[in-house]
């Protein structure tokens, strides 16, 4: 299950709130600027290709490009293995974007597998939204965030793009995500 966890950016030790209810999220998100919302999840194959994500959820994907005149969409993932490959990997894929950082374009995610948080700093407050399977969440353009896929990431994602150089990390340089739950610590939180 979705969560979020709403700080006050100067305490990190107690959250100002915590919860797993979609309705109460999306209101939570909704005055940020943030989509976020829920799709059906489709069957898809144990190492689904690009164009199998793509397909499967054509009739979703066409009502974001169209809502939101997004041009490109692609498809990342990565899957868990005790491949050494995989180690490394991941500790590189973790490490590109766990720095606060914001972008000229909005980032639009939906998740068909695994998980991630995205931690949006905004007017005082960190935000940071547990996304799970199912989730489609917007981080809006110059928004500050940075986004954590844990130590062992497991995700297919969808990414959505106005144009080919709109998703560049532009870096704060701020150590503020250093402070706050890292994914590991808030998959820990019981349902
Ligand atoms: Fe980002």
């Amino acid at each position: 299950m979705t969560l979020l966890t709403v700080w006050d950016e100067t305490d990190e030790t107690t959250p100002v709130l915590q919860t797993r209810d979609a309705a109460l999220i999306g209101d939570t998100l909704s005055p940020l600027g943030v989509r976020f919302s829920r799709w059906e999840l489709k069957e898809l194959s144990a190492t689904p290709t690009q164009d199998e994500v793509l397909a499967a959820y054509r009739t979703e994907i066409d009502a974001v490009n169209a809502a939101q005149g997004y041009t490109l969409v692609d498809v990342v993932s990565i899957a868990p293995s005790d491949d050494p490959a995989y180690a490394e990997l991941a500790a590189t894929a973790r490490q590109k974007f766990l720095s606060e950082h914001q972008h000229d374009d909005d980032e639009d995610r939906f998740f068909a597998r695994g998980s991630g948080v995205f931690y949006l700093r905004v007017e005082g407050k960190v935000y940071a939204v547990f996304c799970e399977a199912g989730d489609v969440i917007s981080v809006p353009e110059n928004t500050t965030h940075w986004f954590d896929m844990g130590t062992r990431p497991e995700y297919v994602s969808v990414r959505f793009f106005h144009d080919d150089d709109g998703w560049v990390g532009n870096f704060t340089g701020s150590d503020i995500a250093t402070k706050f739950a890292t994914y590991d610590e808030l998959a820990a939180v019981p349902a």
